[in-house]
């Protein structure tokens, strides 16, 4: 399948992993670039440039396919190394940047110049039209069905996309939600060039987690996701467990008084607990709506082809039918 995201990234099929805190490992990033999609390496979870320098060239071993980086701009006064990072996706001749949370634009100059494309990912047509002011390259429009952080205008997708494909010329995949075939085509459908998933690509072999949390997405439904940190305007959808249930009671009772202390028992410093270690009730973790459509464990090339296989089959046969 030939889309203006795919010719843009020089990849295969317009399906691409999004950066995932303590997920998007080279592991996983390898798996979905060898099988035709993008792959993203969380550059944040590496703590350091170095670090980051590290698993690319790690990821650089594992695959011949171009890979991306994801830049994470967290509202936090102690900022990471941002400069630090950019310096390191720049020598190591990354030339795909997946950019979310606050306003990358002091970064942009830099990347250009080194020819990365940029893929900013918002949640609102307002976000979207900024990021395109400041010169990305293409944009991942962020429902409210997604996991992690959803923003404060709690759009879904079905009107979002097509919101976005009336405001925008350039090209943009859709997030949030997606899961297989009906995904791609029904996004194509409104307007995108393609898909980026999360939550469905934790549950895959290659995924480089604890099995304890692809049974969790296997387990879930899509009932079981809550919102959570909405008083603190950082709003994150999230697996429900019994951390879960303690913050959002905690958000109840303190309104809004409450601070970030009165919720870092449930949230900071979650993930290697939760990704690494199984500890399922250590904290509020990110995760979609889409569980309740993980059915499967499958590996990543498994995966993917079956979306591209399934893609085909509905286009040429279904949809078509319907005209002839
Ligand atoms: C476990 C997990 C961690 C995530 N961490 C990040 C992150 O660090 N940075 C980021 O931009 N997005 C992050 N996301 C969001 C994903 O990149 C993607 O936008 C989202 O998962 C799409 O929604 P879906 O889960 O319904 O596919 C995370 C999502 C999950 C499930």
């Amino acid at each position: 399948m030939k889309t203006r995201i795919t010719e843009m990234l020089g990849i295969q099929h317009p399906i691409i992993q999004g950066g995932m805190h303590y997920v998007g490992f080279a592991e996983l990033a390898a798996a979905v670039s060898n099988a035709g999609g993008l792959g993203i390496i969380t550059g944040l979870t590496q703590k350091t440039p170095d670090n980051l320098a590290r698993e690319i060239e790690r990821c650089k071993a594992m695959t011949d396919k171009p890979f991306g980086v994801n830049l994470t701009f967290l509202p936090v006064v102690d900022a990471p190394d941002y400069p630090g990072f950019v310096d390191v996706i720049c020598e190591s001749g990354i030339k795909i940047v997946e950019t979310a949370g606050n306003n990358p634009q002091e970064y942009l100059p830099k990347l250009k110049e080194n020819g990365v494309k940029i893929i900013h990912k918002c949640t609102t047509v307002r976000h979207a039209k900024k990021a395109v002011s400041i010169g990305v390259d293409a944009l991942s429009i962020d429902g409210f069905e997604c996991g992690g952080h959803p923003g404060e205008d709690d759009i879904p997708n079905m009107i979002l996309l097509p919101r976005a494909a009336d405001e925008l010329d350039i090209p943009f995949v859709a997030s949030g939600g997606m899961a297989d075939a009906r995904s791609l085509v029904a996004s194509l459908a409104m307007g995108a060039e393609g898909m980026n998933m999360g939550t469905r690509f934790v549950a895959t072999k290659e995924a480089p987690v604890h099995d304890n949390v692809k049974q969790a997405i296997l387990n879930a439904t899509e009932l079981d996701t809550r919102l959570v940190m909405r008083p603190l305007r950082n709003t994150e959808r999230v697996l429900t467990n019994d951390a879960v249930e303690r913050l959002i009671k905690k958000e109840k009772e303190l309104g809004s008084n409450i601070k970030f202390e009165d919720i870092a028992p449930e949230v900071a410093g979650v993930y290697p607990k939760v990704m690494l270690e199984g500890d399922m009730d250590a904290g509020a973790w990110s995760c979609g709506m889409v569980a309740g459509l993980v059915y499967d464990i499958p590996s990543v090339q498994e995966l993917v082809d079956r979306i591209m296989r399934d893609a085909e089959s509905m286009i040429r046969g279904r949809l078509t039918d319907m005209l002839d």
